[in-house]
């Protein structure tokens, strides 16, 4: 059917969206689809519909409840891939194209949604925005406050209610959805209840397919995973194949299954503008509040853009100043190495050399997850052994000294008695606050020599990738927010540069000094 011909049939059977665009239809229409509901009037015969003024004449007829604005609104709503993000700047229409999106099967009585926010006061937005919406829609459809449900003439249901922790995630455990949307989804630091949602999502019915909708301004605890979940893979507003967010791999079936190899769904990236959406756009006052934010937010906000991290803490963070490429760093030169445990999260080590005048050099990078403290160890001492390091001493969250259970050695006694040894991080109160502050002092360029006190070899690059993207914590601007999953090579870093590196140890006197004893420069002055 050609996109015009749908449109006047949607506009002659009433309150029927156009079906998604199917894999055939390549291209996105540039007309609008509508929701309409038919006023008591007598039907437009088909054959009456044939041209443009004709369409007009019954757009004018009919009570039209919502038209998605042309552009990445309309693209959103036809998308059928199984997780389309529609992410970027605030005001272009994310929440509202949300809000329609999960209506396109009301009228199947299997359809079942999930829509979700971070917070309840958040989704009483959303709440009040459907309530002005789906009646007309749909009228006889009936929204429970006590079961935060919206229940429709056809027996479909949408659940609007709100996600505060990852965990509670579970509470959808045994349950089973059609469509799941979660709106502004970098408000989750982890794609943990992302991923999880999905494990919730199926369908019985040929006729009702599933489907995964996410909005989100740029920015926040979780902008870092959705940007490598869907920004990242592909060009913006193209059609890719999921992949690990890890180590960016397409995602197959296993070996031994029938599909072997196959890849297992498609995601998509539509990047939001508000000039997209007429409704704010056209009066500019919006706008105008937005290009008044600082630099960081604007290009969030207004912008859209996803290369810059609201409410970063490590802004002076350079990729020209701070990041060089690998050199042989001298054998002379202290190492010492700086350690993060985690078993199911990650585990970041990190290696670093001080430079005989005290600058950082940060010169190696492990990130591994799911290691014992047996294999960490082994792993440690084996690259060490391999580039033949010389490790001064090393440094790990000292947490890693609490006993496991009753018995049994933690996990540093472990990796210690296998030869790894270590010294406890610091972890006394403030020690957060004050290595956050030392991280900004190593980062600060020197104005004569216009190099910093700290340097990153350009192989770290989980390391480099993730530093910049560390949110402040907003109840708390001293600090870091802690609630994010990309804190542990950061957190290693913030131990290693704690644990009073200097050119030489306090107490490493070789017997040369004697030979030659400290001249001052100014025999007058003494120094
Ligand atoms: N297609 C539409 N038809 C009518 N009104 C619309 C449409 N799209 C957006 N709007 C209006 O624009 C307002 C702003 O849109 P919306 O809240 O969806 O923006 P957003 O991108 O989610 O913004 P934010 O980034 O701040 O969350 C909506 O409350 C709604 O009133
Ligand atoms: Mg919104």
């Amino acid at each position: 059917m050609k996109v015009n011909e749908i449109k006047k049939q949607q506009l002659l059977d009433g309150n029927e969206l156009k079906p998604r665009q199917g894999q055939r239809r390549k291209k996105t229409s540039s007309k609008k689809q509508k929701i309409i509901r038919a006023k008591r009037k007598p039907p437009v015969r088909a054959n009456i519909v044939e041209t443009d003024d004709d369409l007009q004449v019954i757009e004018e007829e009919r009570d039209i409840v919502f038209q998605p604005n042309s552009g990445p609104q309309t693209d959103f709503l036809a998308s059928n891939e199984k997780e389309v993000l529609y992410g970027g700047a605030a005001g272009g229409g994310k929440s509202y194209a949300l809000l329609a999106d999960v209506l396109r099967y009301c009228n199947h009585p299997n359809h079942s949604a999930l829509l979700l926010r971070r917070t309840n006061d958040e989704l009483r937005e959303l709440v009040q925005k459907s309530q002005e919406l789906y009646p007309r829609v749909f009228p006889g459809a009936k929204w429970s406050e006590r079961k935060s449900l919206w229940t429709f003439p056809s027996g479909a249901r949408i659940w609007m209610t709100y996600l505060e922790q990852d965990k509670d995630v579970l509470r959808y455990q045994g349950q089973a959805f059609t469509w799941i949307g979660v709106d502004e989804l970098t408000q989750y630091g982890t794609p943990y209840a992302w991923n999880y949602l999905r494990s919730r999502l199926r369908t019985v019915n040929a006729d009702l397919p599933t489907y995964m909708r996410g909005t989100t301004n740029p920015g926040g605890p979780g902008h870092l995973w959705v940007k490598k979940m869907f920004i990242d893979p592909a060009p913006y507003n193209s059609s890719f194949w999921a992949t690990d967010i890890e180590n960016g791999e397409v995602l197959t079936y296993p070996s031994g299954h029938n599909k072997a190899g196959k890849p297992l769904f498609k995601r998509r990236f539509i990047p939001a503008k508000l000039t997209d959406n007429p409704y704010l756009a056209e009066a500019g006052e919006y706008e105008a509040n937005l290009l008044s934010l600082p630099e960081v937010q604007r290009q969030q906000l207004l912008e859209g853009s996803w290369d810059i991290a609201e409410g970063a803490a490590f802004t002076e963070f350079n990729r020209d100043i701070h990041v060089v490429e690998p050199y042989s760093v001298p054998a002379s030169w202290k190492r010492f190495r700086t350690c993060d445990y985690g078993y199911s999260s990650w585990s970041a080590c990190l290696w670093v050399a001080v430079r005989p005048d005290n600058k950082l050099i940060v010169y190696r990078e492990l990130y591994v997850q799911k290691k014992t403290a047996e294999e960490l160890a082994d792993l440690i001492l084996t690259i060490e052994r391999e580039n033949d390091d010389k490790i001064w001493y090393g440094v790990l969250d000292s947490s890693c000294w609490h006993n496991r259970g009753q018995t049994g050695p933690s996990i540093a006694e472990t990796m210690i008695l296998r030869g790894c040894r270590w010294r406890q991080s610091d972890r006394s109160k403030g020690s957060r606050v004050a290595g956050k502050n030392e991280l900004h002092r190593l980062l600060r360029v020197d104005e004569e020599t216009g190099e910093a006190g700290v340097e990153f070899f350009s192989n770290c690059v989980k390391l480099i990738s993730e530093l910049p993207q560390i949110p402040l914590d907003k109840n708390n601007p001293e600090d870091v927010n802690t609630k994010i999953d990309y804190d542990h090579g950061y957190d290693a870093l913030r131990y290693g540069i704690m644990s009073r590196p200097t050119p030489r140890g306090l107490y490493d006197f070789s017997n040369t000094d004697w030979k030659k004893p400290w001249k001052p420069a100014d025999q007058v002055f003494g120094y």
